[in-house]
């Protein structure tokens, strides 16, 4: 992945990176706030060892650090605890209480760094004092009791030197530490958990998805945009000012830019799975070819789930079904629409009950044939390529195909079966329509408006395209 990728990524799971640190660093600072500070009271404890400079061959040498751990160990051990707790009547048990004790051997001295913790400040000043006469106390026992032994391990002087004091800080818990640990902490789970989502996707997002993995070029953006209320709320080119509009327009363009120096009259529209968006594209395209003056039919081909008829608010009791069985007149089945000047729309009629064999019937080819030097353009609309043979049968004799994919939605396998398909039926793709683009997706920069594809293929953002400045057709309006 380049940088631009990564970038990509991060901007697309954005939400989960700010998000996952905030979290934590929230969590981590409500636990530190809850939690009870703790206080550490320090003593020091100057140990003068007996043997130190003796040559008496009776001593054994220790080193001031050996001798510093044994006082150490015996800080903790349960009688003196026991001691220290009956003394200043504390409610803890001699193991609780060891655990809240170190003795620290500063380094090259024979100073013990005695440290307690506790909740209560003056409470582990107490206990570090108490603990520290103890140990001089226990010293004084050993060494009255044992007087007649021969040894000078029993004649060491212990010195309070620095006796603990109330701690005025606590040690913890560190707010601001815990906060930015689980911050930092946060932020690398999001990072990873992003690029690991980001792997496992194999939805298509961007433009390089497209052209670099599956060889198919871009030719339109058309943003998410809630269908309208009413009827004929699919057509959203209704009203030519619109964004969405733009953005159907900038798709025309593309398409014709495509079709400069080859005859482009019949264009399918299709996709890998149902729900992408083939119908309202192909209605809205049709719609701002005929809104730019071009005389256009739109077919629904689509004898599974024929939708134009519902977006047009029709009736499809006469429609394509009866124009190939011949049992209708093209004039009773081919509708203009009014409010959209040079706009017809043929329904699918009612569905037969074998749609694949009457699409790649001959009778079909001489229709379509007719209908395409009747009209400037004819759009079909048909059902998933993946689903069934229908729309390979219609692409394979119309000189353009369109893929619709869903962004974010369609995967890289069906899109790819979808192509595979077309391209075994001779199909010309013309390109891709990425449908339903969020803008919070942030994988374009899409002012989606202003989208137009430049001849070599490369979709970018554009000037908006008048009506004047668009490519030639290859035939006039009728
Ligand atoms: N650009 C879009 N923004 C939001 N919703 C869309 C868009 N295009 C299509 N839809 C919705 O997706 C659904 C399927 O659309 P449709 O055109 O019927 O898909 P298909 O013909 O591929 O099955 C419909 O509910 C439609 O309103
Ligand atoms: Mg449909």
């Amino acid at each position: 992945m380049e940088l631009g990728r990564y970038l990509r990524v991060a901007r697309h799971r954005l939400w989960m990176i700010i998000a996952c640190p905030i979290l934590a660093a929230l969590s981590a600072g409500i636990v530190s706030f809850a939690l009870p500070p703790v206080y550490e009271a320090h003593a020091a404890l100057l140990v003068l060892p007996s043997n130190l400079g003796t040559s008496d061959p009776n001593v054994i040498p220790l080193t001031p650090d050996q001798i510093l751990r044994t006082y150490a160990l015996l800080l903790t051990q349960r009688k003196l605890l026991d001691e220290v707790i009956a003394d200043l009547r504390l409610k803890t048990r001699p193991d609780d209480l060891a655990k809240r004790i170190k003795a620290t051997p500063q380094p090259n001295t024979t100073i013990l760094d005695i440290a307690v913790d506790d909740t209560n400040p003056a409470l582990a000043r107490n206990i570090a004092n108490d603990l520290v006469d103890k140990l001089i106390g226990e010293l004084k026992d050993i060494q009255t009791s044992h007087l007649q032994v021969p040894n000078s391990r029993l004649s060491d002087v212990l010195v309070p030197v620095s006796p603990a004091v109330v701690p005025d800080r606590p040690v913890s818990p560190t707010k601001a530490l815990n906060i930015s640990i689980a911050f930092g902490a946060g932020l690398l789970l999001a990072v990873g958990l992003a690029y690991l989502l980001e792997r496992l996707d194999q939805s298509i997002k961007t433009n390089e998805d497209l052209t670099e993995r599956l060889g198919l070029l871009p030719v339109g953006h058309i943003g998410y945009v809630l269908a309208g209320k009413g009827n004929r709320g699919e057509l959203i080119t209704l009203d030519a000012h619109s964004h969405a509009s733009e953005a159907y327009r900038a798709l025309r363009t593309s398409l014709l830019f495509s079709a400069i120096d080859r005859e482009l009259k019949e264009i399918v529209v299709t996709s890998a799975e149902v729900g992408e968006g083939k119908s309202r594209t192909a209605a809205n395209l049709a719609i701002v070819l005929a809104q730019a003056g071009h005389w256009t039919l739109l077919i629904d081909a689509d004898f599974r789930r024929p939708a134009q008829h519902r977006m047009f608010a029709r009736i499809r009791n006469v429609g394509l079904s009866n124009l190939i069985l011949q049992d209708a007149a093209e004039s009773e089945a081919i509708a203009t629409v009014e409010s959209v000047p040079n706009l017809c729309v043929l329904t699918s009629g009612p569905t037969p009950p074998n749609p694949s064999e009457l699409l790649g019937s001959g009778r079909m080819r001489e229709l379509m044939a007719r209908l395409r030097t009747s009209f400037s353009y004819v759009i079909v609309d048909t059902p998933p390529v993946n689903a069934v043979t229908d729309a390979s049968i219609l692409s394979a004799s119309a000189n353009g195909t369109i893929l619709v994919v869903e962004h974010g939605q369609t995967s890289f396998p069906a899109l790819e079966r979808a192509k595979q398909m077309l391209d075994r039926v001779g199909a010309h793709t013309i390109g891709v329509v990425m449908n339903k683009v969020r803008a919070s997706s942030g994988s374009y920069a899409y002012d989606y408006g202003y989208y137009a594809a430049s001849p070599d293929g490369h979709a970018r953002p554009g000037r908006r395209p008048s009506s004047k400045s668009e490519a030639p057709t290859s035939s006039s309006g009728t």
